[in-house]
């Protein structure tokens, strides 16, 4: 794993935007994994930033998103749908059909999940996975578990992370109690991973998650078994190490 320190959240930003624009410039059919959350809300912004300058192409990009709140439309605001349009998508010249995200509104979970599964093999996996951090270690929402639950699935979300995502939504009672994510083995088959982190109150988990043990019960910890993984964290992340 290498760690690159940023000085703060829009040094984070820069350093992880420019790690996939490398990507796109090296591989333009690339596919990118994406992730939503306010972590990478920069990223996504420093890369329109040098798209309208006419330095980066995204016409020949494939993306898959990491998770869609079950229960919630396209048109839902606080939907991930509409998270990646607004963020990123609608911004740049991304093909609007070849980005993909799992249906919130599909109500057969199993098939659900074996469609997105299927369609991610399809399109020989993920070349790139940007990820942020949850509060309680989960990444996508693999929320902290007695076991690593291996490829795409419907999860029932955590107090925890219904507590941390309600500011997104007018009160807890808003925040979704299930979602759809790619699972662990999803996750640890992209190639390469890049990890966003900023703030205090994430400083804590950077530790448990990157230098304690490799447990379900802090599912980001197995990315220190990826062979390619990127962790860009600002120093107020980094001050507990
Ligand atoms: C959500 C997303 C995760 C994200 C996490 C952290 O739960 N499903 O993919 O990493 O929030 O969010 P934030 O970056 O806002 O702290």
């Amino acid at each position: 794993m290498r760690i690159y320190r940023a000085k703060d959240y829009r040094d984070m930003s820069r350093k992880a935007a420019n790690i996939l624009s490398a990507q796109v410039i090296m591989k333009p059919n690339c596919v990118l994994g994406l992730a939503t959350g306010s972590s990478p809300v920069g990223v996504y912004d420093q890369l329109v930033e040098w798209y309208k300058k006419g330095d980066l192409d995204f016409s020949e990009v494939t993306s898959v998103n990491l998770d869609e709140y079950k229960g919630l439309s396209p048109e839902s605001d606080q939907s991930y749908y509409y998270f990646m349009h607004k963020h990123f998508f609608d911004r740049v010249n991304i093909n609007p059909g070849k980005t993909y995200l799992p249906d919130g509104l599909a109500l057969d979970e199993a098939a659900e999940c074996a469609r997105y599964s299927a369609m991610i093999h399809e399109l020989g996996g993920v070349d790139m996975q940007l990820l942020g951090l949850g509060h309680n270690g989960h990444i996508g929402f693999n929320e902290p578990d007695e076991a690593f639950e291996k490829d795409v699935h419907c999860v029932s979300l955590t107090e925890r992370t219904i507590e941390a995502n309600k500011r997104f939504f007018a009160s807890a009672e808003e925040v979704p109690r299930k979602a759809y994510t790619m699972g662990i083995k999803t996750i640890m088959q992209a190639k390469k991973v890049v990890v966003v982190v900023s703030g205090e109150e994430k400083a804590e988990m950077v530790k448990k998650a990157f230098f304690g043990p490799v447990t379900p019960h802090v599912p980001g910890s197995i990315l220190q078994m990826h062979n390619d993984v990127i962790l860009i964290a600002d120093e107020a992340a980094l001050s507990r190490l």
